[in-house]
């Protein structure tokens, strides 16, 4: 049985952490918050405790995991070399939304860890518990989304158990993560620096800091020797029922009549104010036109699919600018880039 540990400001949560700290240094696994999803981790010098991640997710072993720090200067323990490029982005957007790619130095991390690449993501989360649970534990946590391979990732602690339960020991519950979606990837070991994965740091964002970036679909077109985020080929972000994306000007309505006549029962994602359409369930992305509120409800949508006899989902598109390229990313994987087009 997982035990859901409550972490919480109001309560002295220091027997807590210790508790979780135990588990850690006994190499064991632990799902904590941090500002973007639930990470499940495991200390990431402990090649056992590792291996543990990806049973427990049922991840490919050829996918790297990302490793969080708590403090900027340990860094020095686990980079051969920290370029200048990455130097001004740790300053810039840590602790944050950003995992830096660079060369590991070899034989300090657990070989699992970077699935044989010489590269290795790193990243320092800006969240309260995270941020505590690395300071008292003084090592370093290897930490995917705390999801069953290929599900959306887990925004709530209950999104965590709905996936693990019974699988890991113990969840820090520490309500729900502010950005929600997965950090942004960004390779600085290229020149220019290739984001590997969009999020909360934007291109834009990352331009008035560092100067010109490449994103993937760019970095497809460039030779092919070059490493992209291996786990940008699994199927990601999956509820049950297919998904199709749909324009937000197109006539929705009709849309939905259109499936619900072929026998489907539909489930729309959208804004708020798409809520008087006739679709058989509803869940909504906030308010129209807000990209943050957008990527904070994404996954809790289309995992709120899942509690549905929903045969089909419908999820309104947005445009591609600043967080919203991060939101078209994981929507487009979701949907397996379908559309619905009446
Ligand atoms: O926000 C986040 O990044 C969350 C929280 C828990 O920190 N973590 C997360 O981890 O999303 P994960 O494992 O679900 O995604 C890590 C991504 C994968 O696409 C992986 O392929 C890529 O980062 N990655 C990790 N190490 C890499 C490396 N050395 N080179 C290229 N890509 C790498
Ligand atoms: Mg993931």
């Amino acid at each position: 049985k997982t035990e859901i540990l409550v972490v919480d400001k109001s309560v002295n949560s220091k027997k807590t952490y210790a508790q979780a700290v135990d588990m850690l240094n006994a190499g064991q696994v632990v799902a904590f918050p941090t500002e973007t999803v639930y990470g499940l981790g495991a200390v990431a010098t402990d090649d056992t405790a590792v291996k543990r991640i990806f049973e427990a997710k049922g991840r490919p072993s050829d996918n790297p995991l990302i490793v969080h720090i708590g403090t900027i200067e340990e860094l020095h323990d686990y980079i051969e070399d920290i370029p200048p490029v990455a130097k001004k982005c740790m300053e810039a957007f840590w602790p944050g939304p950003l995992t830096l790619v660079m060369k590991a130095k070899p034989g300090v991390l657990a070989p699992s860890v970077t699935a044989g690449l010489s590269t290795v993501g790193m990243r320092m989360p800006d969240h309260p518990v995270a941020l505590e649970l690395l300071r008292t534990l003084q090592k370093p946590v290897a930490a995917p989304s705390a999801n069953r391979s290929g599900k959306p990732s887990p925004t709530k602690a209950e999104h965590v158990a709905e996936d693990l339960n019974g699988i890991i020991p113990c969840i820090l519950d520490g309500g729900i993560t502010g950005i929600g979606l997965e950090s942004t990837v960004l390779d600085v070991t290229l020149h220019p620096p290739v984001i590997l994965r969009p999020g909360g740091v934007t291109k834009e964002m990352l331009e008035n800091v560092i100067g010109p970036v490449l994103e993937p679909s760019h970095e497809e077109q460039r030779i092919e020797s070059t490493p992209k985020a291996p786990g940008m080929k699994y199927t990601h972000y999956s509820p049950e029922a297919p998904v199709f994306l749909i324009e937000e000007t197109a006539n929705i309505r009709a849309a939905i009549e259109n499936l619900q006549q072929q026998g489907h029962k539909v489930a729309l994602l959208a804004p708020k104010t798409y809520k008087e359409t006739a679709a058989d369930y509803f869940f909504t992305f906030g308010e129209e036109n807000n990209l943050e509120q957008m990527g904070a409800h994404l996954y809790d949508a289309l995992r709120s699919c899942d509690k549905t006899d929903a045969t089909i989902i419908l999820a309104t598109a947005t445009s591609k600018k600043g967080m919203g390229s991060a939101i078209m990313n994981r929507l487009e994987k979701a949907a397996g880039e379908k559309w619905f087009t009446l």
